[in-house]
């Protein structure tokens, strides 16, 4: 295994930045100029280059595209109003990226390798950071097994790849949410708190059958009885109670431990709330709903930010909020874009330099 791995950068020689518009990009559509590429064989990683962006050649028995051995994250880089670039909590992602290599029996990334290839992408790239509020370059890091070998076992080639896209808000408006009691993301035991891409994947019929009927996306429930909250399309999801924020617990590994999350449930605490990460059955929500007490329903990610929730269908029962008149999940969006975009302290040292 390579400690500190030479990084070689083979620098495109045109820019595509000046082709796309930074003020109006869809969500993962555009691609910044260069990509890190690193290959793992022989039980080490290789050499990881920086290279312009470019399609794969990668054979039809690509272990990955049969059986799933697939990984990523997702981590947003920002710029200050000096024009100086930074990445928001990293580290956290690194750290859950090599969780998720664990659960699918694949090798460790070195840190070295992760973080500094990521900071020297992002330096490169630096110019493709939107500059407007609610933009960001979103950091794709990705592993996939890369045997040519239809065999059912972990494979013992991988290749590592961090991709650069510019983007906006991934959901520009309040959501409609459909309480999902059919079908499951994620059971105790199972992959739900690793960033599977067969977890992606395998929500997309359910989010289709709710788009059908009108809705954004799913609230994922328990698989045994469909009465305890998960998470929410893409997202962790967070509901105000009285003076309490409740959003589900890790324990039971159905559920990924978002780095936005952990960073919202820092700032309820620090806006007075009672923060309570625990179980949280639908029948809860509703009679506090019915007793007029639920406030606010929101989630969060790092593509998603804050998204605020207008509507939250559970069988024929239909809540609908004012969205207009909340406080809690806005302030939180503001403070997270303050600390993210430089304009105020950062007290709990998230922002990492690039
Ligand atoms: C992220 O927030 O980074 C996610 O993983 C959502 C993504 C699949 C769009």
């Amino acid at each position: 295994m390579i400690a500190t791995p030479e990084i070689n950068i083979i620098r495109s020689t045109q820019t595509k930045l000046n082709e796309i518009d930074l003020t109006n990009i869809p969500f993962g559509k555009y691609f910044s100029d260069h990509m890190l590429e690193v290959d793992y064989a022989d039980g080490e990683w290789k050499q990881p280059v920086i290279k312009p962006y470019q399609h794969l050649s990668l054979a039809p028995s690509l272990a990955a595209l049969h059986y799933g051995q697939a990984i990523f994250e997702g981590i947003k880089a920002y710029k200050n109003a000096a024009g100086e670039a930074f990445m928001f909590r990293p580290l956290d992602n690194f750290k859950r990226f090599n969780v998720s290599a664990e659960r699918m029996q694949m090798p460790q990334v070195p840190e070295a390798i992760f973080m500094e290839g990521m900071r020297m992408l992002v330096e490169l790239d630096k110019a493709w950071i939107p500059e407007q509020e609610d933009h960001a370059l979103y950091i794709r890091p990705f592993m996939f097994s890369s045997d040519e070998m239809i065999g059912v076992r972990p494979s013992e080639q991988y290749k590592f790849m961090i991709l650069l896209s510019p983007t906006g808000p991934y959901y520009s408006a309040p959501m409609r949410i459909y309480v999902e009691e059919k079908y499951v993301r994620a059971v105790p035991g199972g992959v739900g708190y690793a960033k599977a891409a067969g977890n992606y994947g395998a929500a997309m019929y359910a989010t289709a059958e709710a788009k059908k009927i009108g809705y954004d996306q799913v609230l994922w429930t328990d698989a045994f009885e469909h009465k305890y909250v998960q998470e929410c399309g893409t997202m962790n999801v967070f509901f105000i109670i009285g003076n309490h924020a409740i959003t589900p617990e890790l324990d039971a590994g159905t559920i990924l431990a978002g780095v936005t999350r952990q960073s919202t449930i820092t700032l309820l605490q620090e806006m007075g709330f009672i923060v309570e990460e625990r179980p949280l059955s639908i029948d809860d929500i509703i009679s506090a709903h019915k007793a007029g007490l639920l406030y606010e329903v929101f989630g969060t990610g790092t593509a998603a930010t804050i998204s605020l929730i207008r509507e939250l269908r559970y069988k024929d029962y239909v809540m609908d909020f004012d969205v207009d008149k909340w406080q809690v999940a806005p302030a939180i969006k503001t403070r997270l874009n303050a600390i993210r975009y430089g304009q105020v302290a950062d007290p709990h040292g998230w922002m990492y330099r690039v």
